[in-house]
């Protein structure tokens, strides 16, 4: 079994590696994921944060058990009620008999409903932003989190080890066996933490950026950050906390995505050809076949799309249903500072198009071009203006980006 790691002095990891996992809640984790929880370690007090998912509750013991014997543990610390991070609480409660646990005043409400009565027998001590616990050469400075992304989500400071432990900020559904960034290969590494804030904590971006700047206010140095999920940023941290203000504050590349469903393969022809028109300006296109492409891979290549373009044909007066599950997944998410259009072909009734531009609307997407319909089959001359199409949205996307630098 892997061992555990010592990631600062007096401060271990102790998490799972979830190599299997492939959804979270409809999030596809094609690399799996990690359940991290660390235990700090003072010369007066030993504290636990945060457990795992239930399935790898004898995994975590064990790992556990190799850097302290949980009868040691005098305090745990919960920083979100989520069952990835909470499921094993109840378990890990019995076992280490903790003097005290730490948590927000949300998290204590949401630890009631998940556990029930057990929840009011334990030694719960509501902490807020600024709340310090001293360990004996360590101090924990907590700082809420709220909505990012639940409402009880909360980080800690650890001040002398200039340590943040961040919950599920900053991490990444990625199993993989090194535990450091400068140890993981790169472009994995910054795909699945773009996925990850794609998936999970866009809709919260204006929250994120208050959070930043009161983080940036502190004026506190952060060395290390340790998520809940994936591997430890010691040595970029700059990179992916500005990384986390681009994509909170909605900064683009010149890119677009072309996200479509198709029945006998004319959208598939009007998206080429939209694609087409993007790319003759120079314009970096992801051309996205809903029939293989997952929404939750749509939606991190939106990410920093500035251009979006969606396509489907008329079915029963309605479009396809894969793009009725993208359109409410990225609805949900609620991506900002888009311009786009939509195009789909049809047989008798038209209404995808018209539907299509309702719901890039409904997601305060800048509508550049009124949309392409097209009678069953594309004819000689019939896919100009999907060209067209494309270079409308690229010339939109040129607009928007310039205004941004
Ligand atoms: Fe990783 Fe929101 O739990």
């Amino acid at each position: 079994m892997m061992a555990p790691l010592e990631i600062k002095s007096g401060v271990f990891w102790v998490g799972v590696l979830d190599w299997t996992l492939r959804d979270f809640h409809g999030y596809s984790t094609e690399k799996g994921s990690t359940y991290n929880a660390y235990v700090v370690k003072g010369s007066e007090k030993n504290v636990l944060f945060d457990t795992v998912k239930t399935t790898h509750y004898d995994e975590f013991v064990q790992r556990l058990r190799e850097v302290i014997d949980p009868e040691k543990i005098n305090y745990i610390v919960v920083s979100h009620a989520e069952m990835d991070h909470s499921g094993s609480l109840p378990m890990v409660v019995d076992l280490v008999k903790p003097e005290k646990i730490f948590l927000s005043k949300p998290c204590k409400e949401a630890l009631e409903e998940h556990f029930g009565e057990q929840v009011r027998q334990w030694p719960l001590q509501i902490v807020g932003t600024g709340d310090e616990v001293y360990l004996g050469g360590k101090t924990i400075s907590f700082l809420e989190a709220r909505m990012l992304h639940w409402p009880d989500s909360m980080f800690s400071y650890i001040k002398e080890d200039r340590l943040l432990i961040s919950n599920d900020g900053f991490g990444q559904h990625y199993s993989s066996s090194e535990r450091f960034d400068d140890e993981a290969d790169w472009g994995e590494l910054m795909h699945q933490t773009a996925k990850y804030y794609a998936n999970i904590l866009l809709p919260y971006s204006p929250i994120m950026i208050k959070k930043l700047d009161e983080i940036a206010a502190m004026n506190i140095e952060i060395d290390m950050i340790a998520p809940d999920h994936g591997v430890i940023w010691r040595k970029h941290v700059p990179e992916v906390v500005s990384a986390y203000r681009r994509w909170a504050e909605g900064m683009c590349q010149d890119k677009a995505v072309v996200a479509y469903d198709t029945m006998w393969h004319s959208t598939e022809t009007m998206a080429r050809h939209v694609a087409e028109g993007l790319m003759s300006r120079g314009v970096s296109t992801e051309v996205m076949d809903l029939r293989v492409s997952h929404h939750s891979d749509v939606i991190t290549e939106m990410l920093e799309a500035r251009g979006i373009a969606l396509g489907s044909p008329t079915l029963n007066t309605g479009y396809l249903p894969r793009m009725a599950d993208l359109v409410c997944y990225v609805k949900g998410l609620r991506p900002i500072k888009k311009v786009g259009a939509a195009f789909g072909s049809y047989g008798w009734g038209c209404e995808s198009v018209k539907l299509l531009n309702q719901e890039l609307e409904a997601m305060k997407v800048k509508i550049v071009h009124p949309g392409v319909k097209i009678r069953y089959v594309p004819r000689e001359g019939e896919l100009q203006p999907c060209f067209e199409m494309g270079i409308a949205i690229a010339g939109a996307i040129y607009e928007a980006n310039t205004k941004q630098k």
